[in-house]
């Protein structure tokens, strides 16, 4: 692993397009010299305490550990929209993460979110305001999607101010759109623009 400063790109997925948006996102985070992306999931949960997931998952990103957190540079934070709310491994994830906040370790921190949903007008807004919230309350600098970014008016899918998003349909088979692809990239790209920018003021400020 290289020296670089990185995003964290944590994604749940139970039928990949969520992670089609993470895998989009990274890139765009590559995209800029001098941050390096970094993909991980989280373990499904599961409605026995005693089950236990082996250590790799079957496909994807592996699963997260509070160090890539604790020491990632910025945040992208994806879930699929459920009931209008983040996916419930995702919460699970962040609900252990009190060590993290009570040592302050992402403030001033950027972060951004992203969702896919089964139809348009499903809870993509609301499901990116509920991942929000966790991230305020670390102390995060969030940052969605400017509108100089034109495909968040000509989409016909996803894309949002609050974040990208998908519009996977009822059958979660309709890949990402040109525009969806588009906003993902940029707002990968736009994160490790500002985590660079947090980083040098972080550094200022110390
Ligand atoms: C329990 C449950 C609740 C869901 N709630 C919503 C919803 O509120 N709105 C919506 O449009 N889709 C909803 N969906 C569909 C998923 O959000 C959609 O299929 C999404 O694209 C899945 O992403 P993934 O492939 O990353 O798992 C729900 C799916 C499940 C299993």
């Amino acid at each position: 692993m290289s020296d670089l400063p990185y995003v964290l790109v944590l994604y749940y997925s139970g039928q990949g397009a969520t992670r089609a948006l993470a895998e989009r996102i990274a890139a765009g985070v590559e995209s800029v010299a001098g941050v390096d992306a970094r993909l991980r999931t989280v373990a499904p949960v599961s409605p026995t305490c005693e089950a236990v997931d082996p250590e790799i998952p079957a496909e994807g990103a592996i699963y997260a550990d509070l160090d890539d957190l604790r020491n990632a540079s910025g945040l992208a934070l994806g879930s699929p929209t459920r009931f209008g709310n983040m996916a419930a491994p995702l919460k699970h994830f962040l609900d252990g993460t009190s060590e993290l906040w009570l040592s302050g370790a992402l403030i001033d921190k950027p972060a951004t979110a992203f969702t896919s949903t089964s139809s348009l007008h499903g809870g993509q807004e609301t499901t990116l305001v509920t991942m929000l919230m966790p991230l305020l309350h670390h102390g995060m600098v969030y940052a969605g999607l400017p509108y100089s970014e034109t495909a968040l008016t000509r989409t016909q899918g996803g894309g949002t101010p609050y974040g990208v998003s998908h519009l996977a349909g009822v059958r979660s088979d309709r890949p990402l759109d040109e525009h969806e692809r588009e906003l993902a990239f940029a707002q990968g790209a736009r994160l490790a623009r500002l985590t660079l920018a947090l980083a040098d003021a972080r550094k200022g400020a110390s």
